[in-house]
Order: structure tokens, then C-alpha cells, then sequence
């Protein structure tokens, strides 16, 4: 963290510059804004998914190789969005293209086991030292089989999940994510909240959330779990919190999340969906060095095809082995996924590769630092792996209280203003990071560190 004072921000400052900048990039995207115009009348609010909606239009992509995109307007930016962390191989990478193309030749579904799916299930469980696994086509696929997985093996129906963490889209971890500060509830008993419309309470009841990076407080509220009868079956958490910028854990708090969860029986789940293979080889658990029951992974597995993943240990996947759970779906272990998942895996992200991505991010992280420094932001850049953003927060924040809290959203808009005027494709939201692949380069993230002081710079003059 920055221990520089910090410059009194002007708030009207922050506004004209948010309307200058956000001006521009509608004067610069009226392909956007017409397609748009089309895209409404029969895509509903003219996107595939809410989280590509944006106002007043969103940007619509026409292409993207390597490190680049571009957008229906034309306009080329650098990719640190790299869809929400599912491309740290960069766009059309050849070795990737050359597998599809090859796969889909020989034909592109079958709904029956092919050899690539044991390739990369071998590697996998190489990378991670966890023995067995199973494919499915999405991070949400994979949340919810591992939750049922893990019911089936415990016999129990709780499940306990951190405030604030994103696991997909099903009803069972749609709960207790974004929402104001001044409904998370007791910390001690923070309330089971559907995150939207349509969910049920009752099945809203049955998450319980607990604070990240705050394992005491975790135990208790398993332990008042236990005494009301309502044992949990697992808890499903990111290792590093990746929905609130970058939330690292606290020097032993995974640890001791292990041992309180084996000493409950409960079955340990790391959502790896972000961390996976971006963070290292074997994602979080290579990285912080502690091994949970199963993990979950989908975005960067399938090198850009809908793809996911659980891993488990032998004693909880015997559920799914011995047939009382029917992990099931007609297109789990797609071939085209798994062809290229598997290039990805063997010639892709390869132990070269993740070398590059730890000097690059390292290079982006110290150059925002010393804007953050020169300037007197009042922020700090942090990341792990391909991952990493700058936090605009006088504090560290460490769970979804200190986000809610402290997080400068005013900051943090005007930040994706700036680079998407200045050749930076970056992620929306105020929750999100960057993810930098294998194609970027040293002037890519020197780029990012230019556009990010033109902003500092025009904050505080
Ligand atoms: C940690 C985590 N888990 C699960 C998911 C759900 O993945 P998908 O959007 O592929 O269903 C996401 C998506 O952002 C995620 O970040």
C-alpha cells in the first residue's frame, strides 16, 4: 500500500472529467451505438448476458488477435479485460487455432468420451495433485455439480460461502453478493440475501455467508450451524477474492480454513473459476500451497470454448463414481473444448509462459504503485499470477464490509473511462481486475501504466 499522503480529491473534478470522458467515447463508438439500436429489438437489452450491458450502449467487438481487439467502430485497444480472465492465451493464438480446426474436421460432438478429455484430465491432476475429475461447459456448471457432489457425500444440505464472492448463476450461490453496506447484516450473522429476482428464500437459506480473510468468525458461525442442526455440507470460496478487485488471503487464513473444515467434516471447496490457471500452473493451490477437497475451474480452461472442470479427491468424487450422484450433461468434455484445452494446457500456458506473466504483472504492478505514490492517489495496486488492478481505497480492503466501505466507485468508473479512450480494452465495473496473457508485452503494460498517470495527472492539476 502506498504510505504517501494522499491529494484531497476534488468530487466536481472527478464529475467533469468522468462527463469529458465519457463524451468521447460516445463521440468515438456510434457503430456501437447502432448496433445497439438493432441489437435491442430482438436480443434482450441488446446483450447475451446483464453482465455485458453498459450505458449508454455497450461496445460490440468485431475481433481480436493476440493482445488486441476491435471494436464495430473500428477502434483498436489492448485487451486487459481478456473476458472476465478467460483468455490468458490472447485471442486466435495459433497453437489453439490449429487444434479446433483439426477437431473440427473430424467432427465436433458425440456426447461419447474422446482421448483429449483424458489428456486433460491427466494434466490437470498433474497441475493441481488432485486425482480426480469431471468436464462441464461453465464456471456455473461447475459451482453447482461440486455443491451437489458435496451434499451427496456429507449427507448435509448447508452451505457456507463468503459475503461478496461470485459463483455462478444458479440458485444456490445467488446469494449475498452485491448488495449496499447497510444490508449485509450482523458480521456475525450476515443475512442470506438472493442476489436478484427469482430465487427462492428457502434456497437462499440454505447459504450461509461469512466474512473472507476472518477464519474465527467463520468457525463460530459453523459451530452455531452445527448447535442449530444444520451442519454445512462444504464451504465454497475463491482462495483470492476476484470480484472485488483482487482480495489476497491473509498470511495462514487458508490454512486455518483447511483445518476447520476437516476437523467439521465439511467438504472444502475452492472456486478457481478466475484463479485456475491464471495464477499459476495449479492455480491457487500451487500458489498458496493449501489443498481443499475439490476445485472448480471453467474461463481460462477452454482457451476461449465454454468449458469447466471439478476436481475432487477420491473419497468425495466415489459419489459421482459409484452413480448416487448423476453428474451428467450431453455436452460435458465437448471435443472441441477439450482439443483446445488441451494445446492450451501443453503448449500454451507452459512453465515459460507463466514466468512472462509474473514479470509482466510485476512490471504493472510497480509502475502503478509509483503513479499512486507520485500523485498521492489514494489507492493501491495489487494482484497475483495474470491478475491484478489498482484498488482505489485509502485503506486495504480485505472482505466485502471494507469494499463496501471504502472503495472509491467515483474513481474507479472514471479510471475505465480513461482507458477505453486511450487503446486499453478493460474489464467493467467497479469490481473487477485486469488479466494480462501470454501475448501481452512489455510496452502493453507500459501503455497501461501512461494511460493510468494521464489520469492522476489530470485529477490533481
Ligand atoms: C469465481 C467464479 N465462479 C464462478 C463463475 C461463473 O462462471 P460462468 O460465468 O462461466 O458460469 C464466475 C464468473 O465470473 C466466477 O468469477
Amino acid at each position: 500500500m502506498s504510505t504517501q499522503a494522499t491529494a484531497h480529491l476534488d468530487r466536481a473534478k472527478i464529475a467533469e472529467l468522468t462527463e469529458r470522458e465519457q463524451r468521447r467515447l460516445d463521440e468515438s463508438t456510434p457503430g456501437s451505438s447502432a448496433m445497439f439500436q438493432r441489437a435491442r429489438r430482438a436480443l434482450a437489452g441488446g446483450v447475451a448476458s446483464a453482465y455485458q450491458e453498459r450505458q449508454p450502449w455497450p461496445i460490440y467487438l468485431e475481433r481480436g488477435v493476440g493482445s488486441r481487439v476491435w471494436d464495430v467502430d473500428g477502434n483498436e485497444r489492448i485487451d486487459f479485460h481478456n473476458a472476465f480472465g478467460s483468455m490468458p492465451q490472447g485471442h486466435a493464438h495459433p497453437a489453439i487455432t490449429k487444434a479446433v480446426r483439426e477437431r473440427l474436421e473430424l467432427g465436433t460432438h458425440f456426447a461419447a468420451p474422446t482421448e483429449d478429455a483424458v489428456a486433460v484430465a491427466e494434466e490437470l491432476a498433474r497441475r493441481f495433485g488432485i486425482t480426480r475429475w469431471r468436464f462441464v461447459n461453465s464456471g456455473s456448471e461447475a459451482t453447482m455439480d461440486a455443491i451437489r457432489i458435496a451434499r451427496a457425500q456429507t449427507g448435509r444440505d448447508t452451505i457456507v460461502k463468503i459475503f461478496g464472492s461470485y459463483h455462478g448463476h444458479h440458485d444456490y450461490v445467488m446469494v449475498s453478493i452485491g448488495v449496499p453496506y447497510d444490508e449485509i447484516g450482523d458480521r456475525e450473522h450476515y443475512e442470506s440475501l438472493p442476489y436478484g429476482a427469482g430465487i427462492p428464500q428457502s434456497v437462499a437459506d440454505l447459504t450461509v455467508p461469512v466474512p473472507f480473510n476472518d477464519a474465527d468468525a467463520m468457525e463460530r458461525r459453523i459451530e452455531s450451524l452445527i448447535e442449530e442442526g444444520r451442519p454445512p455440507a462444504c464451504v465454497i470460496m475463491e482462495p483470492a477474492m476476484m470480484n472485488l478487485g483482487v482480495v489476497l488471503p491473509e498470511p495462514g487464513y487458508l490454512e486455518a480454513v483447511r483445518d476447520i473444515t476437516q476437523r467439521h467434516g465439511i467438504v472444502l471447496i475452492f472456486d478457481e473459476v478466475k484463479t485456475g490457471l491464471c495464477i499459476a500452473a495449479g492455480g491457487a493451490v500451487e500458489r498458496f500451497g493449501v489443498v481443499p477437497d475439490m476445485v472448480t475451474m471453467a474461463k481460462s480452461l477452454g482457451g476461449g470454448l465454454p468449458t469447466g472442470a471439478i476436481g475432487g479427491t477420491e473419497e468425495v468424487m466415489e459419489v459421482v463414481e459409484d452413480g448416487r450422484v448423476y453428474q451428467v450433461g450431453t455436452y460435458n468434455g465437448n471435443p472441441l473444448g477439450m482439443a483446445a484445452a488441451r494445446a492450451s494446457l501443453t503448449e500454451v500456458l507452459t512453465p515459460e509462459a507463466y514466468a512472462h506473466l509474473d514479470r509482466l504483472n510485476d512490471r504493472i504492478l510497480a509502475g502503478c504503485t509509483g503513479v499512486i505514490e507520485k500523485y498521492g492517489l489514494p489507492g493501491y495496486a495489487i494482484g497475483v499470477g495474470s491478475k491484478g488492478c489498482v484498488t482505489f481505497s485509502p485503506q486495504k480492503i480485505v472482505d466485502y464490509e471494507t469494499f463496501k466501505e471504502t472503495q472509491d466507485a467515483e474513481l474507479a468508473d472514471l479510471a475505465w473511462l480513461f482507458n477505453m479512450n486511450r487503446g486499453i480494452f478493460m474489464t467493467p465495473g467497479r469490481e473487477e481486475e485486469w488479466t494480462l496473457s501470454v501475448t501481452h508485452t512489455e510496452e502493453s503494460v507500459d501503455r497501461y501504466v501512461a494511460v493510468f498517470e494521464e489520469m492522476a495527472s489530470d485529477l490533481t492539476s
